[in-house]
């Protein structure tokens, strides 16, 4: 049996989700998932969505 994918929304900062095989944008695009645990873009501005890298530090909310 699977375990089953648990996620976490990180307060002012991206969503963490353990468990995924695939990720799927606002598009509908699926993105695989290559790691246990992966920061998914909440705030729309990481030049590398649907993944956090770190952008949301620095803008305001
Ligand atoms: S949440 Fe980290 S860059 Fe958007």
């Amino acid at each position: 049996m699977n375990e089953p994918v648990v996620v976490r929304q990180c307060v002012d900062g991206p969503m963490l989700v353990r468990g995924a095989d695939v990720v799927l944008d606002d598009q509908g695009n699926e993105h695989r998932v290559t790691r246990p645990v992966v920061a998914v873009c909440t705030c729309g501005k990481s030049q590398r969505k649907p993944w956090c890298d770190a952008t949301h530090k620095v803008i305001p909310r």
